[in-house]
């Protein structure tokens, strides 16, 4: 029997790199298809080195009918990850069309990609923005849906566009993983986040304090009704995350219907409690300074992660400290690396 290929739009990216290896660990073929808008070349390289085995890389857009048809006739896919989108909130306020065609229209050609190659199993990237304004937490997946934004919207949108395409075919198997703060990096050092332009993200953006590429972590508001008055998310470990989407694969092959889950930890942390904790990984204090809150911020947001557990028996293992540990090893290794 051939083995099991599985498209990943999206894969060059930080979390499809990550879903990649550990695919390839399986002894899985991911095919990658990207075009590399925010994501590097060099990942592909570095996926050999980590898999011991060719990494397959198509160049091409998600919008490229053409060449998402011809990736399904030159492999024998079965089933696809699909995280190609444009992800930044702040831009998806300044070019709103631009995230509608990518986000949407790239869903909605994938999927018609796919029903004409008789492929029916999908994991679609969502998010917690999905969960919009939702005051109560811990956030289980039947908490009201919104957004505030057009990126959120779009994660909503697609999220409709998948219910209704279920719910007319049910060949469809689609696991929606709504992600809460994704983080870290490979244990190999070989693969990390690594954003073509200045981060917006916490995360990245104390690593590169830390790194003495910016002068200090700007803290977005110390007066939220938080225990420290920061921000409060669910971080969780990426590798974490890539072993939620092979459960999700998994269970999609075994009972050919859809799920739509909480990838998070349930823990939320502030935003203090992450400077701290990359500083325990750095050995030093990093320097930090309190800013107004940042528009369209809530105060704190995390997963009830039960769901994942009774449906995918996914439980995240790593810890805040082990993802900013991880992160900085990233950071150290990648310094003066092309
Ligand atoms: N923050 C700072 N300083 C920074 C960056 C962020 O204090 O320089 C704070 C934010 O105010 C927030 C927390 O750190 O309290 C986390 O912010 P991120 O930008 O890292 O993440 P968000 O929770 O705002 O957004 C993330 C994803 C979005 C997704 C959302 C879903 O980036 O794509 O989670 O919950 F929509």
């Amino acid at each position: 029997m051939s083995q099991d290929h599985v498209l990943l739009t999206g894969g060059a990216g930080f979390i499809g790199s990550h879903v990649a290896a550990e695919l390839a660990m399986r002894n899985v073929v991911p095919v990658l298809l990207d075009n590399f808008a925010n994501s590097r070349r060099s990942v592909i390289g570095r996926l050999e080195r980590i898999t011991g085995h060719p990494v397959i890389c198509e160049e091409a857009d998600i919008l490229d009918a053409d060449a998402l048809a011809g990736v399904f006739a030159r492999y024998p896919i079965n089933a696809v990850v699909h995280f190609a989108a444009l992800k930044a909130v702040g831009e998806s306020l300044e070019r709103p069309l631009d995230y509608f065609q990518t986000n949407v229209s790239g869903l909605i050609g994938l999927m018609q990609a796919m029903q004409n190659a008789g492929v029916f199993t999908l994991v679609f990237s969502s998010s917690a923005t999905v969960y919009g304004d939702t005051a109560r937490l811990p956030i289980p997946e039947t908490a009201p849906l919104g957004y505030k934004n057009p990126y959120g919207f779009t994660k909503l949108a697609c999220e409709q566009v998948i219910e209704q395409a279920e719910e007319a075919d049910n060949r469809w198997a689609i696991g929606r993983l709504r992600y809460f703060n994704p983080v870290g990096a490979h244990p190999s050092c070989l693969i990390g986040e690594d954003p073509n332009d200045s981060p917006n993200n916490l995360m990245p953006y104390i690593a590169k304090v830390a790194a003495g590429e910016l002068p200090e972590v700007r803290i977005f508001g110390d007066d939220y009704p938080t225990p420290d008055g920061t921000g409060v998310r669910d971080y969780i470990h990426v590798c974490d995350l890539a072993d939620g989407h092979l459960k999700s694969l998994d269970v999609l092959h075994r009972e050919g219907r859809g799920h739509v889950v909480n990838l998070g930890t349930g823990r939320g942390h502030s935003v203090k409690e992450v400077v701290d904790a990359y500083s325990r990984a750095v050995g030093r204090d990093l320097p930090w300074s309190i800013h107004p809150r940042r528009d369209g911020d809530v105060a704190a947001n995390w997963a009830d992660p039960a769901c994942a557990m009774d449906l995918l028996g996914f439980q995240a293992t790593r810890d805040l400290d082990d993802m900013c540990r991880s992160s900085w090893n990233w950071i150290q290794a990648s310094a003066g690396r092309e």
